[in-house]
């Protein structure tokens, strides 16, 4: 009955059905195992029913046959019980385990519909916590406790029949007192769901501060905040274990509870079987029975606190799973959305406004158009919108009033694939993997032949320290490309970019986290990458972009001056301003 209850209690919840959903492919699987679930149980109840015969046959009755055949009956009975175990638990097992595996990759696999924003706003370690301890969570509620759960409810179903079979009025007597004992497990229930979700939040800032403070240790060190850093953590640490030991506390208490509820039951059937069997009303031998299936009731009902809170957990983590899952991106591609064919003519900019979800517009009524082979230099000061315009061309943002489009078509109505196919975005940020130079610079394109990865190398000045590295192409570069200066982390991806051949390239900053000698080799780099290409280049020293065919200035979203260096030197207006300041600054450093 406990068990019973709880069931249909957890069959109510919305998250677990979701989890039935996820569960269907396995269905035949389940079923198996289900039927194998129901042997097991059958075979229990036989194994406390044959406590009957044993003891009024064989030691009241002396019958010498049955003392031969029991022993090999109850043999038999462990045996087949044990096969069908096995049969159950495993296919369980493996379905629990294959859930966990297709929702892990799901989840992965539905974090790369998601918008850039939805990554701006949503720390990364956060996510990591998810995927990994959420789904975690999920499995040993899935794979241990709701499979423990189904496997005690038919054994139970099984010892029941028998409790009732041998004293239907015990059986009555005994049935009274267990739904009071599930009254602790309701309200723990309720209780550790809560403290769970608590426990997978606090994880969840943990896993980010770790994530944050290892991935930025040179900040730490050099700032020297080693101290406070640690005693962010510990205070971090010491909320997960005061969240866990009031879990502990509610898990503590609610043993003895149960124990003790049971205790009062088990009392009063001794003593009133005990009174049936003095009456003559009952057999030692049924009596004895009786408690045997009642006590092997008692066990399963015992662990269902603990398997109670596991699976509250579990579905803690589901429901932030799903909600997960749940989060829709905002870049869509249309239905039936078309490939965009090779860029011919222009790039155009078409009363372009923009602004990021719940703040002012950034950009406002922007008209440009870039012709094909063109290069195009964007300027301005901090924050007039720069990188937010070259980020709206790839499709990271979609425009909020306006359109772009290339070749006539607009950006939203071709498949994202062969959009950003045709682009390639080189940032001040570069991002290398933790894998060989070859592979990284392979990236996205696995199919490049030996010769064509050279050859991208030589464009980006890259190839002379590349075959310096011990391994060459194959030198496994560190996170982040710690074992190269930033100068040649530069031209790696530079050439990436270069493999990459897209006919359109963006170029925000490139070179402005470099020095001067670097920045040379870098600019020489890009100078390659830029060749028969339609490129938007963004820059902060302006002496890299003089030989533009075209240069715009941006000032606070707004296009505010447009044309070659010569013109807008002459125009004398705020490009002429911002190039006669940093001619003064570098004569000056010079
Ligand atoms: N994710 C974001 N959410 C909200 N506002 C943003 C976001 N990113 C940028 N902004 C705002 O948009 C404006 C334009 O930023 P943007 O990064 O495009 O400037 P920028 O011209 O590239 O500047 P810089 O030269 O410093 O790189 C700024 O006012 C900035 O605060
Ligand atoms: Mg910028």
């Amino acid at each position: 009955m406990l068990k019973l209850n709880s069931f249909f209690l957890l069959c109510k919840d919305p998250t677990l059905k979701r989890l039935g959903r996820e569960l269907k492919p396995y269905s035949p699987k389940l079923l198996l195992s289900m039927a194998c679930m129901v042997v097991v149980g059958l075979f229990n109840a036989l194994q406390a029913w044959m406590v009957q015969p044993l003891l009024d046959e064989i030691f009241y009755r002396k019958d010498a046959q049955l003392l031969y055949l029991l022993p090999l009956a109850l043999l038999a009975v462990f045996f087949i019980k044990g096969l069908f175990y096995f049969s159950y638990s495993f296919t369980l097992e493996k379905v629990g385990q294959s859930i966990i595996r297709d929702l892990r990759n799901k989840v992965y696999a539905h974090l790369y519909t998601l918008s850039l924003s939805y990554f701006q706003n949503t720390p990364t370690g956060e996510l990591i916590s998810r995927i990994m301890n959420d789904v975690a969570m999920l499995q040993s509620a899935v794979s241990h406790s709701l499979i423990r759960l189904l496997r005690d409810l038919c054994s139970v179903v099984g010892l029941l029949a028998v409790i009732f079979y041998m004293d239907w009025r015990l059986a009555l007597v005994t049935l009274v007192f267990l739904p009071m004992a599930s009254g602790p497990i309701v309200i723990f229930g309720r209780k550790f769901r809560r403290l769970s979700i608590g426990y997978q939040n606090l994880m969840a800032e943990a896993s980010n501060h770790l994530h944050e403070t290892i991935a930025g240790v040179r900040i730490v060190k050099a700032f020297s905040t080693e101290e406070y850093e640690k005693q962010r953590f510990a205070a971090k640490l010491q909320a997960i274990m005061d969240n866990l030991m009031e879990n502990a506390r509610y898990r503590c208490l609610a043993h003895p509870m149960v124990e003790f509820m049971g205790g009062i039951g088990m009392a009063l059937i001794i003593w009133f079987g005990g009174m049936q069997v003095m009456n003559g009303h009952s057999t030692p031998g049924t009596f004895m029975s009786f408690l045997t299936a009642l006590i092997m009731l008692y066990e399963p009902v015992k662990g269902v606190t603990n398997i109670n809170s596991t699976i509250q957990q579990g579905m803690a983590a589901a429901d932030r799973l799903f909600a997960l899952l749940d989060v829709q991106p905002d870049i869509r591609e249309k239905s039936g959305a078309r490939d965009l064919p090779p860029f011919q003519r222009c790039l155009e900019f078409d009363r372009v406004s923009f602004h990021y979800p719940g703040n002012p517009d950034v950009l406002h009524s922007l008209n440009l158009t870039v012709q094909h082979g063109e290069m195009l230099a964007l300027v301005g000061p901090s924050g007039s919108g720069k990188t937010t315009l070259s980020n709206l061309v790839p499709r990271f943002y979609d425009v909020t009033a306006g359109a772009i489009r290339i070749d006539s078509q607009d950006i939203r109505d071709i498949s994202l694939r062969s959009l950003r196919q045709q682009i390639a975005v080189v940032t001040q940020q570069t991002i290398l993997f933790n894998d060989t130079v070859r592979a990284n610079i392979m990236y996205g394109r696995n199919n490049a032949s030996e010769s064509e990865v050279r050859e991208a190398a030589r464009a980006a000045f890259a190839l002379d320290f590349i075959e310096e590295l011990p391994q060459g192409f194959e030198t496994v570069i560190g996170e982040a490309g710690v074992r190269l200066s930033g100068g040649q982390q530069q031209r790696i991806s530079i050439a990436r970019a270069i493999l990459k051949n897209a006919p359109i390239l963006i170029l925000d900053e490139a070179t402005s986290a470099l020095d001067t000698e670097s920045e040379r080799e870098v600019q020489k780099a890009l100078d390659n990458l830029m060749q028969n290409r339609t490129t938007i280049v963004i820059a902060h020293r302006l002496s890299t972009i003089v030989h533009a065919h075209r240069i715009v200035v941006l000032k606070q979203g707004r296009l505010i001056e447009e044309g070659s260096h010569e013109e807008l030197i002459a125009l004398g207006g705020e490009y002429s301003t911002l190039y006669h300041l940093q001619f003064a600054d570098e004569a000056h450093q010079a």
